[in-house]
């Protein structure tokens, strides 16, 4: 749990796949919410948390089903307003004396229902402000059993074909209880549900980033005292605004490392520690281990290998240069919320690992560190906004993913200088026509990759025997699902014939039209 001086809003996690969603559109209304699974919400931590309002999130088990997930007796006495959603709405009626019928998935004989449904009014209700003006409110179902009986208390104030009780509430007591899920984009106007609740449960809204500026550099302070700091910058948003709070935090007692592996993109190493050690004034030491690594790299094609060698590597190097940097007692990490959020396992069993991805995870233990990690709270988008606050260029802030491993894993085959070299330049002017044709904020990340393929051409009255490259783009929203981006022909004809005129080395360029799954974003 952490401590914050804003109102707070407990999430209790049932285990929906959308639960983050529904604390995005709390923290979209400047409201601080946590999320916490079921299992560790005791008497005792709701006593500790004190919310001023409770959501139930929906869940995939049944409450007909003995021994499946409950919310603690003590919420119901807090006094505080509480919103259930889908199996949180069951819960609810279970815990408060009402009944909940099995569907076709549980093995009742109750309707189960999936997809779009219409929600017509029963009733006015503050919740529904705004909601049913035009007429029924399209809502996303996913449920497989149903409400049967009302707890005591609690009426229908709407309703849809195959869910008479698709919204309940008890007002005496603000408890509501709807059957669909407001958190998902197929509830257009979800969002709006949110923003009633919160405003019922007197929230003030003063969650916003100025806010949590002042709050986290206090709360730096307070932890790091007159001791040192050190942070590996990669470039990315994360370690960039963690740097730049720190830095502000406690100016030089942060250094920064930042572990040139000699597989950033064009001018990107000029950039980066430009920016920071001239425009900001941060402490930075630029470790260009580029022989190191482009060494041991030699004659390397596995992909595994090639990443396993740059993850030991990288530590190798951050803590050598770590350890010249006297008395430094703490290690900042750029870790997000949706990294923190313990999620609630119903399948138990380890996935499986498709790619190995490098962090400096470890590294704490290793060198006797203390972790600071000033964006544990915060999710992409605020880390965003937190930026724009601590004065980062938008540019910066906005710029694409980029893997630790670099260029390493967009260069299958053997990684050469010349590959490289040739890479940068046609990645640089692919970026360059995006960027020119206003495209870039709509692709989630875009790139090149050189084919360890040569393939013939012909260029002026000359037989050429050039590489191949692939220009990849796409849509996500966390990278762990994406589409192609569906540039039109003109653009990507026009851009071929720029990076086949303006690079040597490429003869030829594809579009990669997979999407994820079942490709993955990288090509290795
Ligand atoms: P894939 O290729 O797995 O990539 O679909 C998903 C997202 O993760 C990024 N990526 C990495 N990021 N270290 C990172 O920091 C890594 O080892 C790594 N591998 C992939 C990738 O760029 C995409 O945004």
């Amino acid at each position: 749990m952490t401590d914050t001086a804003h109102d707070r809003l407990l999430i209790i996690d049932f285990g929906s796949q959308v639960t983050q969603l529904i604390a995005r559109r709390l923290r979209e209304l400047s409201v601080y919410c946590e999320i916490h699974p079921y299992q560790n919400v005791t008497d005792a931590f709701m006593a500790e948390f004190a919310p001023k309002a409770v959501i139930f999130s929906g869940g995939p088990d049944s409450v007909v089903r003995e021994g499946s997930p409950r919310a603690p007796e003590s919420v119901f006495a807090m006094g505080v307003p509480i919103l259930g959603i889908c199996y949180g709405q069951q819960v609810m009626m279970q815990q408060l004396g009402g009944r909940v019928e099995g569907g076709k998935i549980s093995g009742g004989g109750g309707t189960a229902e999936f997809g779009r449904a219409y929600v017509t009014s029963a009733g006015n209700l503050p919740l529904l402000d705004g909601w049913f003006e035009a007429g029924p409110e399209q809502v996303w179902m996913s449920h497989g059993d149903h409400v049967a009986e009302l707890a005591p208390g609690f009426e229908v104030y709407g309703t849809s074909p195959n869910a008479p009780y698709a919204i309940l509430a008890d007002t005496s007591r603000n408890f509501y209880a709807v059957q669909f899920h407001p958190e998902v984009h197929h509830t257009p106007r979800g969002a709006k549900l949110y923003e009633n609740f919160v405003k019922l449960a007197g929230f003030t809204g003063d969650w916003t980033m100025g806010a949590y500026r002042e709050q986290a550099i206090e709360a730096i302070r307070d932890q790091v005292g007159d001791k040192k700091v050190i942070c590996a910058l990669s470039g990315g948003v994360d370690s960039s605004v963690a740097a730049a709070l720190i830095h502000e935090a406690v100016g030089d007692q942060l250094t920064c490392v930042f572990v040139d592996h000699g597989l950033l993109r064009k001018d990107e190493a000029k950039e980066v520690v430009g920016m920071f050690r001239d425009h900001m004034n941060l402490q930075v030491i630029h470790a260009d281990e580029t022989e190191l690594f482009l060494g041991e790299l030699e004659g390397q094609s596995d992909p595994e290998t090639k990443r396993k060698i740059i993850g030991r590597l990288f530590i190798d190097v951050f803590q050598k240069y770590a350890d010249e940097i006297e008395g430094a007692e703490f290690l900042a990490q750029g870790t997000l919320y949706p990294d923190v959020i313990e999620s609630v396992s119903f399948s138990g069993g380890p996935s499986v690992t498709i790619k190995s991805h490098h962090n400096v995870g470890g590294l704490p233990e290793k060198m006797g560190l203390k972790l600071v990690e000033p964006l544990r709270e915060l999710f992409k988008d605020e880390v965003r906004a937190l930026g724009r606050e601590l004065g980062l260029p938008a540019s910066f802030i906005g710029r694409h993913p980029f893997p630790g491993p670099g260029l390493a894993i967009r260069c299958p085959g053997e990684i050469t200088r010349a590959k490289l070299d040739i890479l940068r330049e046609a990645d640089a002017v692919y970026i360059d026509q995006i960027r020119k044709h206003g495209l870039y904020d709509e692709i989630w990340q875009a790139f090149c990759a050189i084919l360890p393929v040569r393939t013939v051409g012909v260029m002026g009255d000359g037989r050429t025997y050039d590489y191949a490259c692939a220009l990849r783009a796409v849509t996500s929203v966390d990278g762990m699902t994406a589409d192609y981006y569906p540039f039109s022909h003109e653009f990507l004809g026009e851009t071929a014939t720029r990076i086949i005129n303006e690079v040597p080395g490429i003869n030829r360029v594809t579009y990669d039209i997979t999407s994820k799954p079942p490709g993955t974003i990288e090509w290795e």
